[in-house]
């Protein structure tokens, strides 16, 4: 059982008060795109193109600052209701990121995972995703986690469902599901909890994000728009994340 009460997939930062001051992992709702290309009279692929600078920029800053495991939503379930041509344009910036920039981050020591439903997306792209895995799999400096047509109501009944096919089964005993059990259904079961959520561009929601995992995440929402974030904004929750305290439900320190 960790301090957190919680039996899921624990951080090695098993946290509960003196908490460690850095979050093993990190996961960022990057948001703002839109407006700040609005703000510049550009089209919207140019505040996407823009983001995917500042993408770069935040995965050096995790890797410096030695965050173990960093979670990027890049693309909801819920933006393929975008325009045909704002989703082809985000296609085609993971298409070029994934076809391009994977050796890069590979020689860094980044282990590249995929969370979503990829089935959504055209063929080589899910070919360069899996590539993406399986190149970077023995990695062990960072994780980067790709949120792609990714929602976390769909994550929790797609786990729902394969405990149900796997009690039909007799692999488990539903008797014995627990959160532990449960988690290792989840498209996350290798990754820990994120302790620290980021979201950019001044809105206060989780938008379907890591849902189950975000029990007992920090929160942070910072007004800058994500293509504008940069190490300093990344310093900044790391210091925000460092004043809280983490309790876990359990009594306040004294
Ligand atoms: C939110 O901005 C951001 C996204 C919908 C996608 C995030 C994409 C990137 C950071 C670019 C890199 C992505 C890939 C897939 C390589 P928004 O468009 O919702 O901004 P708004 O709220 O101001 O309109």
């Amino acid at each position: 059982m960790t301090t957190s009460g919680s039996t899921a997939p624990v951080s090695g930062l098993d946290r509960g008060r003196g908490a460690p001051a850095l979050p093993a992992h990190v996961a960022v709702i990057m948001d703002g795109n839109g407006r700040w290309a609005a703000a510049r009279g550009l089209p919207r692929v140019a505040g996407h193109r823009a983001g995917a600078e500042a993408v770069r920029r935040c995965i050096r800053a995790a890797i410096t600052r030695g965050v173990g495991c960093l979670t990027l939503y890049a693309f909801s379930s819920e933006n393929w209701r975008r325009t045909p041509d704002e989703v082809a344009d985000l296609t085609a910036l993971l298409r070029y990121y994934l076809r391009h920039k994977v050796a890069e981050l590979c020689r860094e020591g980044v282990r590249i995972r995929i969370i979503g439903d990829l089935s959504r997306f055209d063929a080589d792209v899910r070919d360069e995703a899996r590539r993406a895995e399986d190149m970077t799999a023995a990695n062990t400096r960072l994780t980067l986690v790709l949120a792609l047509s990714y929602g976390g109501r769909a994550d929790i009944v797609q786990a729902a469902a394969r405990v149900a096919f796997a009690a039909r089964s007799g692999t488990i005993d539903p008797a014995e599901l627990d959160e532990a059990l449960f988690s290792r259904f989840l498209l996350t079961a290798d990754v820990p909890d994120p302790d620290l959520i980021v979201r950019t561009s001044g809105e206060c929601r989780l938008s379907n994000f890591l849902l189950w995992q975000s029990a007992y995440a920090e929160l942070v929402f910072i007004e800058t728009l994500w293509p504008d974030f940069d190490e300093h904004h990344f310093d900044a929750a790391l210091d925000m994340f460092a004043r809280r305290e983490r309790r876990f439900g359990a009594r306040p320190a004294l």
